[in-house]
């Protein structure tokens, strides 16, 4: 592979949306920001230099960072914040990965400006197990508020309460035609008749797992999280933050200059308040020759999504994907188990602070937490910790194997719901071969929750309605061909279990995508030991690393 250098300047632009000019933190002045390109096998180089007075990190979301956890990026985990006037150089090699992730802020809420697609091409000389597309094309979603994110999530940690609704949801950081004063600021995507598009798909939004259509089009599905899939066709895929789809697009025939949308609106399990909003941006055909005439024998179709709480089109949907596990891309899921984990995901409530009035039910504050431990995010970064061997005061090797206390998680909720805090971690050896099982508990709400795990890709070998039920359950689990990622949806009101084998030696965020779930406490740490041989080891810090 070649180095690829890339410079981000992370400066503040106006940008204009809904009516509204607002001033937010941007990479070299876009929004969306650039596209980071390489190759499989490609070393990037990407100076991140900070103009802002906010503190930043750069997360490569999906590049699995092999013995490169240094230039992950999630704040306090990995790395200390880039502060005002300072920079840090991530540098990593991509290696055994191809296809469509994004990189992201990874501190507070500044992701919900600070995003862009990354794409992996094969190796030169490499094709794709699908038909070369003509043409390829990201297609990012993403959530605008009009106000300040940053002061919305402070004050909603502050009071307990649920955070604002986001304004408007968007493609490609467009709003769309279906919203005030959007019309111009709609994504236009022109098409030539009889062609393959590859559609990079991106969930860079904040809380809201989405549908996507286009009307009257078929999509074929070939890739996500950066890994091939047995292709399947779909009118409608559905996509959680913290996911990437790739799909082909083909173009029909004869339709000089006719015009269709394409739309995004969420699912959602949980309480109604969400933005039940429609992002829309316009596929137009190219005229095939400059005397066609403006027709209108094709009107502006609209696509046909799902209704907001559609989990019977969801698990089918979600049912489809598999891997190629086929020679080329063998599907490698560890067929033993090392070591089993049980973890429950969802909300929880805490007790209001002493003389504070919080917003949550029954003046509680909203939580929530991994086996009822939210994570308390550390003032100094663990990695740096776990290498230098300074646990002391920092974190705690505790973090539960299982819950706290069984209960029928479909069934009414205990009383006592209330969730611990702490800065809790779990260890594994080096090569560990795990297998989670991740259970919503619905204690506040049922709600599907989007887990990612940094560091790794992780097969999902089951999911189901209910409580799992270790006797019963694992003989169902796939074990030849389930789909490989890095961000799982954990079903609402039911489970879902993964494996992977922790063969890279780091500190690696585990966390729910929902930005706001996460600000709660959704979230906990993997720490993967060293091996024995030199290239089971991590290496020490870059000399350039931030300090806290
Ligand atoms: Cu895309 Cu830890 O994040």
């Amino acid at each position: 592979g070649i180095t690829r250098h890339y410079k981000f300047n992370i400066q503040m632009q106006n940008v204009t949306r809904l009516c509204q000019t607002k001033n937010i933190v941007t990479v070299n002045g876009k929004f969306p920001g650039p596209r980071i390109i390489a190759r499989e096998g490609d070393r990037l180089v990407i100076k991140v230099v900070n103009n802002v007075q906010h503190n930043v990190t750069i997360h490569w979301h999906g590049v699995r960072q092999l013995r490169s956890g240094w230039a992950d990026g999630p704040a306090y985990i990995t790395q200390c914040p880039i502060q005002r006037g300072q920079s840090y150089v991530y540098n990593f090699t991509i290696i055994g990965q191809r296809g469509t992730l994004f990189w992201h802020a990874h501190i507070s809420w500044l992701r919900v400006t600070l995003y862009g697609p990354i794409v992996i091409l094969p190796k030169k000389g490499v094709a794709y197990p699908f038909p070369q597309p003509f043409k390829e094309v990201p297609i990012l979603f993403g959530e605008w508020w009009k106000a300040d994110t940053e002061k919305i999530i402070n004050q909603a940690l502050q009071t307990g309460g649920p955070p604002n609704i986001s304004d408007a949801y968007t493609i490609n950081g467009l709003p769309g035609l279906l919203y005030n004063c959007s019309a111009k600021d709609t994504f236009k995507l022109k098409v030539k008749p009889g062609k393959t598009y590859l559609l990079r798909v991106v969930n860079a939004a904040l809380n809201d797992e989405l549908f996507f259509s286009i009307a009257n089009h078929n999509l074929t599905v070939v890739e996500v999280d950066a890994v091939y899939v047995k292709p399947f066709n779909t009118n409608i895929i559905l996509i959680t933050p913290g996911q990437t789809t790739n799909i082909l697009l083909k173009t029909k025939h004869f339709h000089p200059n006719a015009t269709f949308l394409m739309s995004a609106r969420p699912y959602a399990t949980g309480p109604a308040s969400f933005d039940n909003s429609t992002t829309t941006g316009i596929l137009e055909y190219h005229k095939p020759s400059n005397n066609t005439k403006k027709s209108n024998i094709f009107p502006l179709l609209k696509p046909k999504l799902p209704i907001f709480n559609d989990t019977t089109f969801a698990t089918s949907f979600v049912k489809k994907i598999r891997s190629l596990a086929n020679a080329k891309f063998p599907a490698n899921v560890p067929k033993k188990v090392d070591k089993q984990f049980f973890f429950t995901v969802g909300l929880g409530l805490n007790p209001c602070p002493k003389n504070q009035t919080c917003q949550g039910p029954n003046n509680t504050k909203l939580a929530a937490s991994v086996n009822n431990v939210s994570f308390v995010q550390p003032n100094v970064a663990l990695l740096q910790s776990h290498y230098f061997n300074q646990s002391k005061g920092v974190y705690t090797t505790d973090f539960p194997v299982n819950p706290p206390f069984k209960f029928n998680y479909t069934g009414n909720p205990p009383n006592n719901s209330f969730v611990t805090s702490g800065t809790k971690v779990v260890m594994l050896p080096f090569n560990t071969s795990v297998e989670l099982v991740m259970q919503d508990t619905s204690i506040i709400s049922a709600e599907s929750h989007p887990l990612h795990l940094h560091g790794f890709n992780f097969f999902v070998v089951g999911q189901g309605f209910g409580n799992y039920n270790s006797s019963n359950d694992p003989a169902n689990f796939n074990l030849v061909d389930p789909a490989e990622r890095n961000t799982v949806g954990v079903p609402s009101g039911g489970w879902v279990a993964i494996r992977f084998l922790a063969d890279n030696p780091g500190v690696w965020f585990m966390h729910c995508h929902l930005e706001v779930h996460t600000s709660w406490g959704l979230k906990m740490v993997w720490m993967v030991n060293d091996g024995k041989s030199p290239k089971q080891k991590l290496p020490p810090p870059p000399a350039d690393l931030p300090k806290c």
